[in-house]
């Protein structure tokens, strides 16, 4: 066919119907003819099906050979495996059903009452597919899968049950007395289960040994490290851009989705794998290949979130990549929930913090940049983690980010000058910032022409500024801001409301101080202090950016300011 190029695609005389002007259209991108005249309409393969009147196969075949690739053969061991798998997967459905059933079975309602009392509605219940394997004696799942035409060894095969080390021949289910989470493949089908112990008042074991969950055992059709709880789900939602939040447990997940989030996911009881993250990019549609992982906020999820950067690094590829989100201290995302609400779940994303950040977080981890050999280690620790990147195009980039914000950090004013923004800046001509202006000491000391007491404001402004995005500055800089002198009545009054919210609370983040703050009538003074012009010659003040950069800003701050000034 003779095709000529027509903007995004090609077009010419449709081969399926007669036609004197073109109508055919054959676009490369999506990977599709249509004809606007007769309406035919396919891939490539079936074009040929539908053209040359080709088998599916030899469509296949011949399409394979012009790329220069041959279709591989299935050989008899392939077919085994495959009759082998089919018959795993209608072994684990039939015994989804069996488990569901028994969730509604009335003797259980002990069972159903629980996920009731968890805040879980029906609907979630039964979209999840959520069961009870009865405790033994009650547990006649066996005698059901018998007698559908499974043999013993296809229950054994798919883990549902294990020898019994009693009697030779005897084997009993492996999960007893549970709540079951079936765990669904990309296709939808199940293909693992993981099991809840109940706590005592629902009739679960009185001692605490029984472990909280145990999950299948990897089988012919299940890989622990593959999969993602809820990918099947998420799906449809992730490839229309809804974002991925991945969180830790298979609860999480079901509160979420409880909670409208569209693409909750967890990893499977282990840590996060190359795998995993894998599957969530190719789900996610191309211009948003940013899943955010969340993390407690205690020490272990600060440690997992450390592993998973570690983990992303040498698979990051152009515009791949992930964020991370850390919880509050005492919840994982089904209590946040369930204490406060979807907003603080909310809040909690969109802190998220970009790879990067973390990057420089975690190096910045126990040192005290003040010392210049320890700056030297804090870039060679950057660099090490750059170096893992394989991607060298992406790699480059972070060696340079990383050269960029090094030097914004700690260098000192002469240079600092020769930044363009900065030199705008002295100029008198405001530029904008870089997306993460980062923290120069330098660039608080403001320009001469101002008054002393305009100096004086403006660093009034940054301590607040920092305080309010930093509450964590709180516990260590607290008094100082209290004694501070206020030049200005609604400074000292947004100080005041700012002292009495974190003496109170002691674990809010931004977000939530500055909503407080605008909640209870600082909105005017709050604009006031986070107007453009500090962060044009504060970018430190920024969310975000690690703690450290941020308590070396205060005291910076303090020093230049108010060190040896009266006090109120
Ligand atoms: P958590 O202990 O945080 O449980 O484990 P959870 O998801 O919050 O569960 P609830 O709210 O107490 O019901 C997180 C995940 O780690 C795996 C499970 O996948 C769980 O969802 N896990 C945990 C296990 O595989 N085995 C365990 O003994 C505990
Ligand atoms: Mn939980």
């Amino acid at each position: 066919m003779k095709l000529v190029r027509a903007g995004h695609e090609y077009k010419g005389c449709c081969p399926f119907h007669k036609e004197k002007t073109p109508s055919f259209t054959v676009n490369d991108q999506k990977g599709f003819y249509h004809c606007f005249g007769c309406g035919a309409h396919g891939d490539s393969i079936g074009f040929l099906m539908n053209h040359d009147n080709m088998s599916f196969m030899d469509a296949v075949e011949q399409l394979a050979s012009l790329a220069g690739m041959q279709v591989p053969k299935s050989s008899p061991a392939d077919e085994q495996r495959y009759k082998q798998q089919s018959g795993l997967y209608d072994l684990m459905e039939a015994a989804t059903k069996y488990y569901e059933q028994q969730l509604n079975d009335k003797k259980n309602k002990n069972i159903l009452q629980y996920l009731k009392e968890r805040g879980l509605s029906s609907d979630v219940i039964e979209s999840f597919r959520l069961g009870y394997a009865p405790d033994g004696d009650a547990d006649d799942l066996q005698k059901s899968l018998i007698k559908a035409g499974f043999t013993t060894a296809d229950l054994l095969d798919a883990g549902l049950f294990k020898n019994s080390s009693r009697k030779q021949g005897d084997v009993y289910p492996f999960f007893r007395n549970r709540v079951i989470f079936p765990v669904l493949d990309v296709q939808g089908r199940v293909v693992a289960f993981g099991g809840r112990v109940l706590p005592a008042a629902h009739g679960g074991p009185a001692g605490k040994d029984a472990p909280k969950y145990i999950n299948s055992p990897e089988s012919v059709i299940f890989h622990k490290g593959r999969g993602l709880y809820g990918l099947s789900r998420a799906r449809k939602a992730l490839g229309s851009g809804k974002v991925a939040v991945v969180v830790e447990g298979y609860m999480d997940v079901i509160a979420l989705a409880q909670a409208g989030f569209k693409a909750p996911v967890a990893p499977l009881g282990t840590a996060l794998t190359e795998e995993q993250i894998e599957a969530l990019w190719k789900a996610m549609p191309e211009d948003n290949k940013t899943p955010i992982l969340c993390f407690d906020g205690d020490a272990a999820g600060q440690r997992a979130a450390a592993r998973a950067m570690e983990r992303v690094l040498p698979i990051l590829k152009p515009d791949h990549s992930v964020k991370f989100a850390f919880l509050p201290e005492e919840h994982d995302p089904d209590s946040l929930l369930k204490a406060e609400g979807r907003p603080a779940m909310e809040r909690v994303l969109k802190n998220a913090i970009s790879l990067f950040d973390m990057i420089w977080q975690e190096c910045a981890k126990g040192r005290d940049m003040t010392q210049p050999e320890v700056k030297a280690g804090f870039r060679a620790a950057l660099t090490k983690r750059a170096r893992n990147i394989a991607d060298l195009s992406v790699q480059k980039f972070f060696m340079s980010e990383i050269n960029q914000r090094i030097e914004g950090t700690f260098l000192n004013r002469k240079t600092a000058v020769k930044s363009p923004a900065k030199k705008a800046y002295h100029k008198g001509k405001p530029v904008t910032p870089g997306l993460n202006t980062p923290y120069r000491p330098d660039s608080v000391r403001v320009a001469p022409v101002k008054s002393r007491k305009s100096r004086q404001l403006d660093r009034m402004r940054v301590l607040l500024g920092l305080m309010i995005s930093y509450p964590a500055l709180y516990s260590e800089f607290g008094e100082s801001l209290g004694m501070l002198p206020m030049a200005d009545t609604e400074y000292d009054n947004i100080r005041q409301a700012l002292i009495n919210l974190l003496d109170m609370h002691n674990n809010l983040d931004y977000q939530a101080v500055k909503q407080h703050l605008s909640e209870s009538g600082h909105g005017k003074i709050l604009e006031n202090i986070f107007n453009d012009a500090l962060y044009l010659h504060a970018g430190f003040i920024k969310p975000g950016q690690p703690l450290d950069v941020a308590r070396q800003a205060w005291q910076d701050v303090w020093d230049i300011g108010f060190r040896g000034a009266k006090t109120a």
